[in-house]
């Protein structure tokens, strides 16, 4: 079989990766693809734009390309599975109507309190004086979002009100463009946030591993927010009782909820929680989408073929897969990032020390790369995710950390604490 990837970021690289660790394998196309995927054995690049629809459904009838998996947000909101599922062709990700669930979370909040599914508090607003009003009854701190997709900034915790209403004026002002004329506003939750990403059928649907990342660009977790700069699995803060719990009050009713509203999702769901203090787990937010960096310490556990669990969930039979199979190790995963991220940065530096990583034990994932004469070259802000696995996290971060330590490029930047709150778990 043959597969296409869509996308160019770290989680696109190990999905490809995984993919072609299975039996029933033999070629990866990617589109449009990064460094790392176009130096993959098995795996090649396309340069066509994630955007154009119509084009990849040609290049994937053209290819035999017999399975298609969407990794990025855009795409699935913009309906990429229904235009190439119309040619065809089997595609694993969420239809335009059941990305909604990431692509407004004013939607999202709705299908929630109609499921019954703990999450905060919340309000939304069109217009400015409203929402400041319902800010200042409810004081600080308090949380703003904008409610279409920002690109993972378009979430503003607030300590005071006066942020709060800064955050207001400048969404209905345009910062985020049509996604923030809209707005979530929010009770604040405490706790420890953790990823639990399911696979699904539309029927039934399954967890994988739960996972943490660091989305602060600081030590500390302190900072400005990234995309995340460092994630491990499978994490304690999600023993398998809650992950149960999670299962029931979550993830199953939220399956229930689309069905009632006649969508049939079929891919991941991502659940972002926050376990409040008493361990209730309550939704931040749901992701139509497989998480990154999460995807690039869950599937290096992976013992099941994935493309066993992406078709199952394609052909509606998730029910008769034998139980998704685990290594019983620990995974950690180090972004390094490009000097200034996450705002502007430089580009086109020349990353050396690839091949030491890999022989330190490391498996290195790309994001913002390209392979371009003969060399490997940074592109985006976060540049690479160095993944190891190990018996303890403590055995697993040293292994990142002392593969991460052989690579070079001006500028290169990582977090030194990533999985502080577990280094110490299975000593
Ligand atoms: P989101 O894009 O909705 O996941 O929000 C981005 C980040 O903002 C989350 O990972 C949390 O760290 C933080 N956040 C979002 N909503 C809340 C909330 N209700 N309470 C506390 N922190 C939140
Ligand atoms: N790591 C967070 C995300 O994928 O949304």
């Amino acid at each position: 079989m043959k597969a296409l990837v869509i996308g160019n970021g770290g989680r696109e690289h190990a999905l490809a990766w995984k993919l072609l660790q299975s039996p029933q394998v033999s070629e990866v196309v990617c589109i449009p693809g990064n460094g790392g995927t176009a130096t993959l054995a098995g795996c090649r690049n396309l340069a066509l734009n994630p955007s154009d629809f119509e084009g990849i459904a040609r290049v994937a009838l053209v290819n035999n390309l017999s399975l298609v998996v969407v990794g990025p947000e855009q795409p699935l909101a913009d309906g990429i599975v229904d235009a190439l599922q119309a040619e065809g062709l089997a595609v694993f990700g969420p239809s335009q109507a059941g990305a909604q669930i990431e692509a407004s979370k004013a939607w999202a909040k709705d299908l929630m309190a109609a499921a019954g599914i703990p999450t905060a508090a919340a309000a939304t607003f069109t217009e400015a004086a409203p929402a400041i009003a319902y800010v200042e009854a409810q004081g600080a701190p308090i949380v703003v979002k904008a409610d279409g997709l920002a690109a993972g900034k378009g979430v503003t915790v607030a300590q005071s009100v006066e942020e709060a209403k800064a955050a207001i004026a400048a969404a209905f002002g345009g910062q985020f463009g049509a996604a923030g004329q809209r707005l979530v506003i929010e009770e604040y939750l405490t706790g420890q946030e953790a990823s639990v990403l399911a696979v699904t059928d539309g029927l039934t649907i399954r967890p994988l591993v739960p996972a943490q990342d660091h989305k602060p660009i600081g030590e500390g977790d302190t900072g400005p927010n990234t995309g995340g700069m460092g994630a491990y699995a499978p994490t304690p803060v999600v023993p398998p009782e809650l992950l149960d719990r999670v299962q029931t009050t979550i993830l199953e009713p939220a399956i229930a909820a689309l069905r009632d509203r006649g969508i049939d999702y079929r891919g991941v769901l991502y659940a972002g929680l926050m376990i409040t203090p008493d361990g209730t787990p309550k939704v931040v937010e749901f992701n139509c989408r497989f998480g990154d960096p999460e995807t690039q310490v869950i599937l290096p556990l992976l013992e099941t073929p994935l493309d066993d669990i992406l078709l199952a969930c394609i052909e509606q039979r998730l029910e008769d897969l034998p139980p998704i199979e685990w290594k019983a190790q620990a995974a950690a995963c180090v972004v390094a990032a490009a000097a200034g991220y996450p705002g502007s940065h430089e580009k086109g530096m020349t990353i050396s020390g690839l091949e030491a990583a890999t022989e330190a034990g490391a498996v290195v994932f790309h994001g913002g790369t390209q392979f371009k004469g003969g060399q490997v070259l940074a592109y985006g802000g976060r540049v690479l995710g160095v993944t190891a696995l190990g018996d303890s996290f403590g055995a697993a971060l040293q292994r990142a950390y002392g593969a991460i330590a052989a690579i070079e490029f001006d500028g290169i930047y990582y977090r030194k604490d990533i999985g502080y709150r577990v280094r110490d778990w299975g000593q």
